[in-house]
């Protein structure tokens, strides 16, 4: 609430939007390294010494009570924030919207995966996998139910393609240069011919790739809010970076189920998932 009646967008802002657990810090760290090409390259980039998080702020979190705290060079900014409910400047002003979506099965054994790490961290006993399944496709999660949070964007960005860009995760994974470049049109950083010769897309897509970033350093022992009751290990962010790894968590029957709510929810919107 605080960041939907403070926040002031700029028209050079790139908003990047997911619910959780969709692929908010590989597409942060592929933005942040479109935009800071030309400072940076893949053995200076700040995103080898820190987590995407560290280099792009969370509105609702870092940004919530004041937008003067941010990196004027910066352009870049997140949420999972549902679409309806993000301040009115990020939606009224010629700002770009960049949203990330990813197959309902994965995600919620992403995020099941994610909390339960984040609750035996601070001792606590996180709930049984078929518990927080209930609770999912009831569409009790954090930023709300899942198909909703797709759906808002998805309409948005049918009503308005030049402000919003949607992607899946799984489509990214297949060929992410092609993604990249197509990003990196939309927020105004397009590749130029020179730079796709000498193979920048292929640079920024290994620098940012999974097994790359997993294996830094800091993203397998450093951490996230450091001295704030928030912090977080890094290496909770990057688990596996598969997609269909839900077959190795749910039933057949559970599969269904989320199948059917996702059928039913998206129906007549023209999105599969
Ligand atoms: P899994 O739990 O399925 O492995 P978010 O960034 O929105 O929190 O999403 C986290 C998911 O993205 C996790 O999925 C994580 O492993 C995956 N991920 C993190 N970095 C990635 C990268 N560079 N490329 C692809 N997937 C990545």
């Amino acid at each position: 609430m605080s960041a939907q009646q403070n926040f002031q967008s700029q028209p050079s802002d790139i908003v990047i939007c997911s619910a959780p657990k969709t692929g908010t810090t590989w597409l942060k760290s592929l933005t942040f390294a479109i935009v800071t090409r030309t400072t940076f390259d893949d053995s200076t980039s700040p995103l080898l010494t820190n987590l995407s998080h560290d280099c792009v702020p969370f509105l609702e979190v870092d940004l919530a009570q004041s937008s003067t705290n941010r990196d004027p060079k910066n352009p870049l900014l997140a949420t999972h924030v549902p679409y309806s409910s993000l301040p009115r400047s990020i939606i009224d002003s010629s700002c770009k919207i960049v949203y990330i979506c990813r197959n309902p099965k994965d995600a919620f054994v992403s995020l099941y995966h994610f909390i339960a790490r984040r609750l035996v961290f601070k001792d606590m006993k996180p709930l049984a996998l078929e518990e927080a399944f209930e609770l999912y496709c009831q569409g009790v999660s954090s930023y709300g139910p899942y198909w909703d949070h797709v759906l808002g964007f998805w309409k948005a960005s049918l009503d308005r393609p030049d402000k919003i860009l949607f992607l899946k995760y799984e489509e990214m994974m297949e060929d992410t240069a092609v993604y990249v470049k197509k990003l990196a049109d939309f927020i105004g950083y397009p590749f130029s011919s020179e730079e796709i010769k000498k193979g920048l897309v292929e640079k920024i897509v290994n620098m940012c790739s999974f097994e790359n970033l997993s294996n830094l350093e800091v993203n397998k022992s450093g951490k996230h809010r450091e001295g704030t009751p928030g912090v977080i290990e890094n290496k909770i962010y990057f688990r596996k970076g598969k997609v269909g790894d839900w077959e190795n968590y749910l039933t057949p029957v559970m599969a269904a189920r989320l199948d059917s709510i996702t059928l039913q929810k998206l129906n007549g919107s023209g999105l599969t998932l």
